[in-house]
């Protein structure tokens, strides 16, 4: 299978050109890392419109992952949550699930984070905090089980039980 992915950095001020976007860069080289072809970059503004549009976009190229960073706090302009979860058919609770866990080991303001994941037909949607600290904390706690999840959507999988399906990382055993 090949393993195609998409990130999009949401943000108003990286879509103005008045931040240098450093979390995208940094969540593509993690996915590239782990073995995922990243066909796909966007800076977009916080709206939900823009967001919805882009993510329905990859949904219809058939991309095997959309990882967004950025707008899942309690500002009044983060609206990533809603838009994926308004494209979403299916929710995957134990991707946030999990990276909030792994958060809140890390900071209490791992709890602010209203991040969501879903599935819309072949593809996985995963919501990421924005700064590069969170969304590379919020990253590793999910990667390594990414992999076998999108071979289980796509109906690629092998036998599930007794092997290690991860994808490098360590974290899992
Ligand atoms: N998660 C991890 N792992 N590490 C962090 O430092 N920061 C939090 C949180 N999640 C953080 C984290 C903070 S301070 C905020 S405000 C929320 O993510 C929302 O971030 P966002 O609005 O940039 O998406």
């Amino acid at each position: 299978m090949e393993m195609t992915a998409a990130v999009l950095t949401i943000s108003d001020k990286g879509s103005q050109g008045l931040r240098e976007d450093r979390s995208g860069p940094a969540v593509a080289s993690m996915l590239q890392e782990a073995g995922w072809r990243v066909v796909h970059r966007a800076i977009l503004p916080d709206e939900y419109e823009e967001i919805r549009r882009e993510l329905l976009d990859c949904c219809g190229q058939r991309l095997c992952l959309v990882v967004t960073t950025g707008g899942t706090g309690f500002s009044k302009r983060d609206v990533t949550p809603e838009a994926t979860l308004s494209v979403v058919e299916r929710l995957t609770p134990g991707i946030p699930e999990a990276m909030r866990a792994e958060s809140i080991r890390i900071t209490p303001h791992g709890m602010l984070s209203r991040e969501a994941a879903g599935i819309r037909e072949d593809t996985l949607i995963i919501n990421l905090p924005g700064s590069v600290k969170a969304a590379t904390e919020c990253l590793g706690a999910v990667l390594p089980a990414l992999r076998h999840g999108v071979e289980i959507l796509r109906g690629q999988a092998g036998e599930c039980g007794g092997h290690d399906h991860g994808e490098g990382g360590g974290r899992h055993g």
